[in-house]
């Protein structure tokens, strides 16, 4: 059963691919917005869901098109699949009995690699199709295929699909060369069935990863040390069924601080995690915008005639400041006084977007993964491109401080991962509309 009553659309790149915002930039930004589950927690979670014995019901899911697909490919699998509400999800994947995930289905989203270690932990095979999602330079999985290689399995790639079978599961001592969200996270859903102890080093710290070993161990697995380099998984045969809530996302609330900052407004942020958005917050009072801390909720807001001030950043691994926070601060370092340097820390090819935001007046030049930007008085409306889901969130947040009219196209990416953008801003008063265009209807079916 697939019930679509609160259920997104996956979307079709031919009709979406038309849809575009429309900002009239220039409103300071105020109120208050609710901050959804976290994209990047709920699309691990949702396929390591094949591991449970039983029926789980997941909450705080982010109604977002990056779910829309996890959740069909499950559906098509066999799954049962129950919307209890707009963001609860209850998944039954008794009935799922095959092994493959072919490419029609995985070439949307990276996070489609994560059934390898699901599958792995389930059936002790798993034959799934490299994964597509945001073009951002090379991403490789030599890490995770090591991480299941070190438990005991053949891993090979044939014809695109990636086949990874283990006669035994064995917990086992697993090194990553580098820090990897998606390899920990796959070789944690692995071992959790594996025979005995698993010690994964130099794993990733980030708050996802936390979320993961916390949904399993709700299951019944035995994690420990997620959060730090060292993840200790003793093995168990079999996990149960488990009522799991999503935690906030860090880098939607991370956008709409910047949003509420570029503006120049006052936004109360609700549904946050203060301790997750540190690097963020260290960042923003460093450029002069005011975050005022409570237990669940941040306020951010700039002073009267205060300038934002230049400054570097270098993107890291959990606990240094998200790449998928950098775009977003590119914008509003653009507005700045002085030259601000960004150094790219986690991909080879995220600097996509600073072509844009040139169309709209900003100064930055970029060489390989260091960006230098020199803050420009004023930002102009203009039509510009989301390369990616991020890149497309630099340019709303652009746009909201532009003077006159930006037209995003390709605003599929940002509706991979962002939760109904357009109402959260409207709520702040945001002067943003979705047009669908009657030009690109014309080119296309040309
Ligand atoms: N890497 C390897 N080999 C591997 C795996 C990774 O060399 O086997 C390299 C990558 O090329 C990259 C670095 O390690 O240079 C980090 O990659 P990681 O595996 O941590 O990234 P990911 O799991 O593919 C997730 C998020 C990304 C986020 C990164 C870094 C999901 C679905 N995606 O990707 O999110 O940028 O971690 O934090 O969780 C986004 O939300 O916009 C986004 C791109």
């Amino acid at each position: 059963m697939h019930r679509l009553c609160y259920n997104i659309e996956v979307p079709k790149k031919e009709s979406v691919a038309l849809e575009k915002f429309l900002i009239t930039g220039g409103v300071k930004l105020k109120g208050e917005v609710t901050i959804s589950g976290a994209k990047n927690a709920a699309v691990a979670i949702l396929p390591a869901t094949l591991l449970a014995d039983g029926p789980c019901v997941i909450e705080n899911v982010p109604n977002i098109s990056d779910i829309a697909v996890i959740t069909r490919i499950l559906s098509d699998m066999g799954a049962e699949i129950r919307y209890l509400d707009k963001t609860t999800i209850e998944i039954n994947t008794a009935g799922v009995a095959s092994h493959i995930v072919p490419y029609e289905m995985t070439k949307q989203l990276r996070a489609s690699s994560y059934f390898m270690g699901a599958m792995l932990g389930r059936f002790g095979k798993a034959k799934v199709s490299l994964p597509g999602g945001c073009d951002l330079g090379a991403r490789p999985i030599d890490q995770h295929l090591k991480g299941f290689s070190c438990l005991g399995a053949d891993c090979t790639i044939e014809h695109g699909m990636v086949n990874i079978e283990a006669r035994n599961l064995t917990g086992s001592q697993v090194y990553f060369d580098c820090n990897s969200v998606g390899a920990t996270i796959n070789v944690m859903m692995a071992a959790v069935k594996a025979s005995g102890l698993t010690v994964i080093e130099n794993a990733a710290k980030e708050p996802h990863v936390v979320d993961m070993a916390n949904f399993l161990n709700s299951m019944g697995a035995d994690i420990m040390g997620a959060g730090t380099d060292v993840i200790k998984i003793r093995g168990v045969g079999r996990l149960r069924g488990a009522c799991y809530s999503v935690i906030p996302d860090q880098i939607e609330a991370g956008t709409y601080m910047v949003a509420a900052a570029i503006t120049r407004g006052d936004v109360l942020i609700r549904n946050v995690i203060p301790k997750h958005l540190e690097p963020i917050i260290t960042k923003l009072e460093r450029i002069g915008v005011c975050v005022d801390q409570f237990d669940e909720s941040v306020r951010v807001w700039v002073p009267d005639r205060r300038k934002f001030e230049c400054t570097s950043i270098k993107t890291m691994a959990h606990p240094g400041f998200p790449t998928d926070m950098q775009p977003q601060i590119a914008a509003l370092l653009c507005l700045a006084e002085g030259t601000s340097i960004i150094t790219e820390g986690i991909f080879d090819n995220r600097f996509k977007y600073a072509d844009e935001l040139m169309r709209m007046g900003a100064d930055i030049s970029v060489d390989g993964k260091v960006a230098v930007i020199q803050g420009v008085e004023a930002l102009t409306g203009a039509p510009v491109r989301a390369t990616d889901l991020r890149a497309g969130a630099a340019l709303v947040l652009a746009g909201l401080a532009a003077r006159g009219c930006t037209e995003i196209e390709d605003i599929y990416h940002i509706q991979r991962g962002y939760e109904d953008m357009e109402g959260k801003l409207r709520g702040l008063g945001a002067r943003i509309a979705l047009k669908r265009s009657a030009v690109s209807m014309v080119s296309s079916a040309v």
